[in-house]
């Protein structure tokens, strides 16, 4: 027997979705309502979930299959005709987005704080995603703010947990539950994608391959693709098994987070290609032997080559990154004659030129590449693509990374992550900058003469809406750019992101240290912002 309960609540504070939906400390979800309030409030926000369909799974991390439940039994309890669950309550989020869009499903429920940590003391998230496979554009994480700082109930059944372990269809109350097995449609789509012979050869022919799957959610589908079907030698994959905690690691898949990767694509024995993705299998990292590929320079090799690839034969009908990326892909689209769009961070702002039809191939510099095989970034199919490439190249990633140079030139490129930095502090560089930005063109700054300065506002080409304050960039004669932001994802404090491009057309110059070849304008951030005053910090947290 299964009972509707309405619970009276109280609206709880700061429950604003941020650049991917909402993220707060596990323990914050766990306390009284938190989690039942925010999904209220998403049923709410999107005009109630009666006789509609939705997808549910999450990166595996602690409290995933506590909230899958709670989830299961608001959305019977508020009306949903079906929900297709992932086994276990696990999906990748590139595989939730697929699912929602092959199963023409109203939207879903991905339960992911993605490459931030997890377990215990670590971070917990939920996110909304359309009906078009996408994270919910502002207008709808707006509304489903408004619903938290107003709800005074929510709607839950009282029932036995679903057992979500084997595959089959069950019911909760009036609903139906299809719990699918998470890797098989996703292979399916990959498997259309690609050209599985040509990769299949390579691996024949003694092309290694290490995938750090970083304990969190890809190792089944890397295992199933890389090993299973395309025939790369066992043990290609590694921390394969998904953990609650991600094996107290950090699932962010970039030099510093997947170190014991980096060491070995550096060392004599290294492999001929290495790669890593995040909690959720959005993120990628692109490694080859003794030589890394920034998230940048690896969208513009992808979108020079992507008519190798069986999917995208015909051609790219444009390609799109966020404003902070580098602008290396720029480069290429403007020799195939292109669009190429810059967007502000956060992969909701590509859903519209996919929707569209205006871009085909999307990334950013925080490691997400992706395309209009689903609306979210995608880690593995980045990874099938570099080898897809490589395959029909036959050549090695540091061949294909100079040949690339020598033809667009270079865009070195650097992150500086400051973290935890005290919010006033953030808020008071931010604004100094801001201050600054009337005056600075056309002065020279640590030596650098400044062209431009702006606050980055976007204005969607598709449906007319615009999103301001999405950064500050400063532009250097030469090409060179600082861009300074807040980050939307962190759960303490600030994060400050300063971003650094330089570029080099010079050939006797393309293998320089980043951190050496962008000196000048970390100088000149350093001049503008006060970096080390205002946060107190003598160097950045992270570097990538
Ligand atoms: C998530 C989003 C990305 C975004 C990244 C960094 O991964 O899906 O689109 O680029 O966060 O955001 P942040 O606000 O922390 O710089
Ligand atoms: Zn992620």
């Amino acid at each position: 027997m299964t009972h509707i309960r309405t619970v009276p609540t109280e609206p709880i504070e700061g429950q604003k979705p941020g650049t991917s939906g909402l993220r707060k400390k596990t323990t914050v979800f766990q306390s009284h309502h938190y989690l039942e309030n925010f999904i209220q409030s998403i049923w709410n926000g999107i005009g109630g979930v009666e006789g509609k369909t939705l997808v549910l799974g999450g990166d595996g991390r602690h409290f995933n299959s506590q909230a899958a439940q709670v989830v299961l039994r608001m959305a019977a309890a508020s009306g949903a005709k079906k929900v297709i669950v992932g086994e276990r309550a696990l999906l990748s989020t590139p595989a939730a987005s697929n699912l929602i869009r092959k199963r023409g499903a109203d939207g879903g429920i991905i339960l992911s704080a993605s490459h931030n940590p997890g377990g215990p003391e670590g971070d917990f998230g939920v996110k909304y995603n359309a009906g078009n496979g996408g994270p919910a554009p502002e207008g709808i994480t707006d509304k489903i703010f408004e619903a938290t700082k107003t709800i005074t109930e929510f709607r839950i059944l009282d029932s036995q947990d679903v057992g979500l372990a084997g595959t089959g269809t069950v019911m909760l109350g009036d609903m139906e539950i299809e719990i699918v097995d998470p890797v098989a449609d996703y292979a399916e789509l990959m498997k259309e994608i690609f050209d599985f012979d040509a990769i299949h050869a390579l691996f024949r022919s003694g092309f290694t391959m290490r995938f750090d799957a970083m304990h969190a959610v890809t190792g089944p589908y890397a295992r199933m693709i890389l090993e299973e079907e395309l025939g790369a030698g066992p043990g290609t994959v590694i921390n394969a098994i998904p953990l609650p905690d991600f094996g107290k690691g950090h699932p962010d898949p970039n030099p510093i987070w997947a170190k014991t990767l980096m060491d070995e694509m550096m060392g004599d024995h290294a492999p001929d290609f290495g790669a890593a993705s995040d909690g959720d299998g959005d993120r990628n990292m692109i490694v080859g032997k003794h030589c890394y590929v920034t998230p940048s320079d690896s969208l513009a090799v992808l979108a020079a080559n992507a008519t190798l690839v069986p999917a995208y034969a015909e051609g790219l009908k444009g390609v799109a990154r966020s404003m902070p990326t580098s602008g290396a892909v720029d480069r290429v689209a403007e020799g195939l004659g292109i669009d190429c769009y810059a967007t502000p961070t956060g992969w909701k702002f590509f859903g519209n030129l996919l929707d569209a039809g205006r871009a085909t191939l999307c990334g950013e510099e925080s490691a997400g590449t992706g395309s209009d095989h689903v609306r979210e970034k995608d880690g593995l199919w980045a990874v099938l693509f570099w080898l897809n490439v490589l395959a029909r190249k036959q050549c090695l990633v540091a061949e294909l990374m100079d040949a690339h140079w020598k033809e667009y030139g270079r865009n070195y490129y650097s992150r500086h992550d400051y973290e935890g930095v005290d919010s006033e502090a953030a808020n008071g560089l931010m604004d100094h900058v801001r201050e600054q930005l009337g005056v600075l063109p056309g002065n020279e700054v640590a030596g650098m003469k400044v062209t431009s300065a702006e606050e980055f506002a976007y204005d969607d080409p598709v449906d007319g809406s615009r999103a301001e304050k999405q950064g500050l960039q400063i532009g250097f004669e030469g090409g060179s750019r600082l861009v300074l932001r807040l980050s939307g994802t962190g759960t303490e404090g600030a994060t400050l992101r300063v971003y650094l491009e330089k570029v080099e057309t010079d050939p006797a110059k393309f293998a320089l240290d980043p951190q050496v070849a962008l000196a000048p304008v970390i100088a000149a951030a350093e001049a503008i912002a006060g970096i080390k005053t205002r946060t107190g910090r003598d160097a950045p947290d992270v570097i990538t």
